[in-house]
């Protein structure tokens, strides 16, 4: 009876065959692509039902999934020469000043005077508009945060501001400077943004009507522009 007993795993393999543990080559790929497959559909599934669910509503914060995603594609996306270049601009008192005026002008309507993103813009965006004083921004480098601001961010409110011309780089070059500086302004920095911001001629006038009645002159209201009372 000794010679009908099985020993499983002793014989010798087949010829070519990859032996006891071991699977083929090929076998291995489809193995492996068939894994990358079921991730595929799964993590799809949860984003169909994600967004069936929650919707697309720019109400919501981005999940931490999102937000590492997005932040891996970004950084990708800054070529390695751009992301270690430094800033070429010396950050002299008339860069600074021309930086401040021009983030005055096309950047505090979502970023807010402060950097802080508190706006209306800044919270009703989706992804939200950043608080660029914090570290999550300054530890962007230099080339990054160019990168930013002269193309832009794809599928988020932050719009391209480069033309591709040297001029468009230089002021692009020394608002990087000036994000730098957004943890520390000072409050005349503050006033100075606040003067700068742009505004509908309706503001002004209002703004103008506000200033004179806090002048002291009790018969002003501010509801009643300095026009329409001169003629009473
Ligand atoms: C219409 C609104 C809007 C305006 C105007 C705007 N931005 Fe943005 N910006 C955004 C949004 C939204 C984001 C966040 C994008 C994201 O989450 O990837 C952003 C992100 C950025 C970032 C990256 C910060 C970080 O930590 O990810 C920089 C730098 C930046 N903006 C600079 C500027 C500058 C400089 C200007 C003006 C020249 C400007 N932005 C004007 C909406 C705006």
């Amino acid at each position: 009876m000794k010679g009908y007993r099985r020993r499983p795993n002793k014989g010798m393999p087949f010829r070519g065959s990859p032996g006891p543990g071991k699977v083929s080559g090929a076998g291995a790929i489809i193995r492996t692509l068939l894994w990358l497959v079921a991730i595929a559909c799964v993590v799809g599934g949860a984003l169909v039902y994600s967004v069936a669910r929650r919707g697309l509503s720019a109400h919501d914060e981005p999940s931490w999934p999102e937000r590492t995603l997005a932040g891996a594609m970004r950084r990708l996306a800054v070529p390695r020469a751009l992301r270690t270049q430094q800033n070429p601009l010396e950050p002299t008192e008339a860069v600074l000043e021309e930086a401040l005026a021009h983030y005055a002008d096309d950047c505090a309507v979502c970023h807010a005077n402060d950097g802080s993103g508190n706006t209306a813009m800044g919270r009703g965006l989706y992804p939200r508009v950043p608080d660029m004083r914090a570290a999550a921004t300054q530890s962007l480098s230099d080339g990054e945060l160019f990168s930013i601001i002269e193309h832009g961010i794809r599928l988020t409110g932050m719009p391209a501001w480069g033309t591709g011309t040297p001029e468009s780089e230089r002021q692009s070059w020394s608002l990087v400077h000036f994000i730098r500086r957004l943890p520390t302004l000072s409050p005349g920095d503050l006033t100075r943004l606040e003067e700068l911001s742009p505004r509908t001629p309706a503001e002004l006038r209002e703004r103008e009507a506000i200033r004179r009645f806090l002048e002291g002159d009790p018969g002003d209201s501010p509801a009643v522009p300095p026009s329409q009372r001169q003629e009473d």
